[in-house]
């Protein structure tokens, strides 16, 4: 069973299994600015890659040149065996959903569907049969006739998804593809989005800088800065194991200690404070570290546990300060607490019981203790 997850859901992890695009060496520069600088990547057949990143890191350009409407200024890419370098955009198994969706206002939903088919010559009937296939995948039976101005943000997002799968891409491109959506629908369609590439078995690339859409979405997610990637893994390697200071800030939110390493063992090591010598942490780390290393202690506010009493005996991983504030939303509080050497720290605790007359677990200014597990923090170098 184990082999079998690997195999079908894991193929990154199977030596056997050959990339379905390669990225090799890949560079692009704009004039003497470089948009993408040197990356490598595999992608394998049916993943759903999210590349995750701020605005202006290269994620578009990147994508740009998978689809052939950009040439990279070196470095090669192989899409199902294929060096892509000589391959115009048009010939290529790939097609692209732009962020703007890019529909033709003057045509109906079946029409802009069916446009790329009849440019490509196909017969009459093969398009009819395609396009109302697509529209049943997407659900749009009822708005076949309506032009773009009369449809939702939502229902444009599903006719420019329909009209990019329904020339059967091996590989959709997707840049941003649900930006222009508000929250809920957003949400609603990522799920969407998901059950349809899960029924076509299409390699889906998404560009996003959201990042809890690349957590929800992804079979993995490349973490990319300054034309860079900065890690590459499962959502769940990069939420919790991130490996440099950026991604655990970048993904969700992190408290950082800096400190210096005392003692490192195979499995744990000790690190002292930076800022408080009084202080010490444990962490269980698989890496051994020399004595003295200069390192950061992350640790995510979920991780922490938070109590009103202190700790009978002292320890490493415990802290006290006070509470400084609460962020009340509902399902969870976040609470910042004031430790006693002035550093804010951020707990986040979810609501599990109903507060009796309104009040919270604890309150304003009130004196907590803090401690997690030394298997709930990670210790990174940079
Ligand atoms: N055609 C171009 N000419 C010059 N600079 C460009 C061009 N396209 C993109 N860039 C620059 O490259 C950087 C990366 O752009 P882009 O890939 O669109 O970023 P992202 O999609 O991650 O927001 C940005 O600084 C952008 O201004
Ligand atoms: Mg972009």
């Amino acid at each position: 069973m184990s082999t079998d997850l690997n195999d079908t859901h894991r193929p990154w992890l199977d030596p056997k299994q050959e990339p379905f695009i390669k990225i090799r060496g890949v560079t692009k520069r704009f004039g003497d600015f470089t948009a993408v600088d040197n990356v490598d990547l595999d992608i394998y057949k049916s993943e759903l890659f999210c590349l995750l990143g701020g605005s202006g890191c290269g994620k578009s350009t990147l994508l740009r040149m998978l689809a052939g409407f950009e040439t990279p200024t070196a470095g090669n890419i192989f899409i199902d065996g294929e060096a892509v370098a000589n391959i115009p955009a048009y010939a290529r198994p790939v097609n692209m959903m732009f962020q703007s969706y890019a529909l033709f206002p003057h045509m109906t939903v079946e029409k802009n569907i069916a446009y790329g088919l009849k440019r490509d010559g196909l017969p009459k009937k093969e398009i009819t049969r395609r396009v109302a296939e697509m529209i049943e995948l997407v659900e749009l039976g009822d708005f076949r006739q309506r032009k773009p101005n009369q449809l939702s943000g939502g229902q444009r997002q599903r006719v420019a998804l329909a009209r990019a799968l329904v020339k059967q891409p091996k590989v959709l491109l997707l840049d941003e593809p649900l930006a222009a959506l508000d929250k809920r629908l957003r949400e609603h369609t990522q799920y969407e989005l998901m059950n349809i590439q899960d029924q076509l078995g299409v390699t889906f690339i998404v560009v996003t800088h959201d990042q809890e859409e690349a957590m929800t979405l992804s079979t993995r997610i490349a973490v990319m800065d300054q034309g860079r990637f900065i890690q590459t893994g499962t959502p769940t390697e990069i939420y919790e194991s991130p490996d440099s200071r950026f991604v655990a800030n970048f993904i969700g939110s992190a408290n950082i200690f800096q400190g210096h390493v005392i003692t490192s063992t195979a499995d744990h090591v000790v690190v002292r404070s930076a800022q408080d010598d009084t202080l010490q942490f444990t962490v269980r780390h698989s890496a051994e570290l020399a004595q003295n290393t200069k390192v950061w202690v992350a640790v995510r506010p979920e991780k922490i546990r938070m109590l009103k009493d202190a700790p009978t005996t002292p320890g490493p991983n415990q802290l006290a300060g006070s509470v400084h504030d609460i962020g009340y939303l509902g399902r969870l509080s976040n609470y910042k607490i004031k430790l006693d050497n002035g550093k804010m720290i951020d707990v986040t605790h979810p609501n599990q019981t109903r507060p009796t007359s309104g009040r919270h677990l604890v309150d304003w200014d009130e004196r907590v203790y803090l401690h997690w597990d030394s298997a709930s923090a990670i210790v990174l170098t940079h």
